[in-house]
């Protein structure tokens, strides 16, 4: 890699506002990718996010005898593809399945697998090969899978040798929606009815998919999901939507910046991932939102935040798994905020991409920000003059991304060394960034029209 280009610089703003689509939602790709591929036919997939981890979905199916087309293409990657859905039965792959960075490509893909005719091994990168792996071993082994963990404390790579699976039920220890589905996944191959009971309800990405594709999912209570076995997922195309955490970065920034106003359009409000728009409008954000079409089951449309200045709030609870992954920019929005944020009940992130309670603290910290960290989470004491200095991202896109808001805000020069990682999830990250400081932008193009509005800012965490 290019050295250069592994540092990312900003400076404090001047002017950041206008309208954006950002690319798709890194969740639905990957679903969409391994959907289609354990569908019985072609599946076209519009709106495919070709960041690396999505990539590396599509080429762990391609090692697993699925011919993925790729139709049109961007500067980053393919933007629209054709996969030939072959059923669920899949080829043995050739050699190990190299999962890259991407917790959801292993985990899912641990489901599919556990119920094959032939092994496998699935790997990954540096970080990926230390994120614990015990809370999917666990449920499938139950199912009478066969997998084992060779990394150290139960972490990648993973060895699975295909079984017969039978149903289970089973309380999820922790809320995670990749765990979720990979028991669901792994349901499809056993007999009988398998139900996955969440402590907290998670993004629902899984159940919206398999139902668009004619698999039948049942919630029997809050938050109780069951599947039957030997179900066919049917063939059909998807539409993906923006991805509402790359859009977080932008809405935090706007909603922080006096007198900017912003729209994001397109982007997915799924109600189980759009708790950044309640956080945003409880820290005095004036957001509004509008839905248009529901894609492949999700919905999809427009929102538009104007800048006012943020107050402190505190997060926990229910709420925190709905916004685990934006919980970096949310802790960036605590610092510009007048009074205290507090963030609790979050220690799952300390098992993302980097220890993302870790590398948020020390990234604030040496912006001069008050923050003290807790076992699960922080408190931080915002409203502090913030000042620009070289950060380090830990290799973690988020934290790449959220300093560089955060430093939009510093005085002086922000350094986010080792940006590269950016490219995880958001490839065209440093163009929007352009774009929405430049004085000159243009609207896109019309905005879709209303037909739903909603009233989010009475809903309660
Ligand atoms: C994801 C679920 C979340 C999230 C991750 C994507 C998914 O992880 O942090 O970025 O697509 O299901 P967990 O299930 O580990 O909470």
């Amino acid at each position: 890699m290019n050295g250069k280009r592994n540092v990312l610089r900003v400076k404090k703003a001047k002017n950041f506002g206008g309208e954006i689509s950002v690319p798709g939602d890194k969740s639905i790709s990957h679903r969409a990718i391994m959907f289609a591929s354990i569908s019985n036919g072609k599946c076209r997939v519009d709106g495919f996010l070709p960041s690396q981890d999505c990539l590396s979905t599509v080429e762990a199916m391609r090692n697993l005898g699925v011919q993925v087309d790729f139709l049109e293409e961007t500067k980053y990657g393919p933007s629209q593809l054709l996969v030939h859905g072959r059923g669920i039965l899949l080829n043995k792959p050739d050699g190990d399945i190299d999962c890259g960075n991407s917790g959801t490509t292993m985990r899912l893909l641990s489901g599919v697998l556990a119920g094959q005719k032939f092994p496998s091994r699935l790997i990954g990168d540096e970080s990926l090969s230390k994120r614990p792996m015990r809370r999917i071993i666990k449920p499938l082994e139950l199912m009478g899978a066969d997998v084992t963990a060779t990394g150290d404390n139960f972490s990648a790579p993973l060895k699975i040798n295909g079984s017969e699976l039978g149903a289970i039920r089973y309380d999820l220890p922790v809320a995670s929606a990749q765990v979720k589905s990979a028991i669901l996944l792994a349901g499809l191959h056993a007999e009988g009815t398998t139900t996955v009971i969440e402590p907290s309800p998670t993004r629902d990405h899984t159940e919206k998919m398999l139902d668009f594709f004619q698999v039948k999912t049942s919630r029997s209570s809050y938050n109780e999901i069951s599947i039957d076995g030997g179900q066919v997922l049917e063939s059909r195309d998807i539409i993906v939507p923006g991805d509402i955490s790359s859009a977080a970065f932008w809405l935090v920034c706007a909603s922080a910046f006096q007198g900017s106003k912003l729209t994001i359009k397109n982007v997915g409000l799924n109600p189980s991932r759009n708790g950044i728009l309640k956080i945003l409008t409880r820290m005095g954000a004036y957001v509004s939102e509008s839905i248009d079409t529901t894609g492949g089951g999700e919905e999809i449309g427009n929102v538009s935040v104007e800048g006012v200045g943020l107050k402190g709030v505190e997060i926990g609870g229910d709420i925190v798994p709905n916004v685990i992954d934006e919980i970096p920019i949310i802790a960036v929005a605590g610092a510009l905020a007048e009074g205290q944020t507090v963030i609790k009940d979050a220690s799952e992130l300390r098992v993302k991409e980097s220890d993302r309670i870790a590398s948020v603290v020390k990234n604030l910290k040496l912006m001069g920000a008050f923050v003290e960290e807790t076992s699960d989470g922080m408190v931080i004491d915002g409203g502090r003059p913030l000042k620009g200095t070289k950060l380090d991202s830990h290799g973690d896109h988020r934290i790449a991304m959220a300093f560089a808001i955060a430093g939009l805000f510093a005085e002086g020069e922000t350094i986010i060394e080792n940006s590269n990682c950016i490219a995880i999830s958001y490839p065209n990250f440093k163009e929007h960034l352009d774009k929405l400081l430049s004085k000159n932008r243009g609207s896109e193009e019309q905005p879709i029209p209303v037909i739903k509005s909603l009233n989010i800012g009475n809903d309660k965490d």
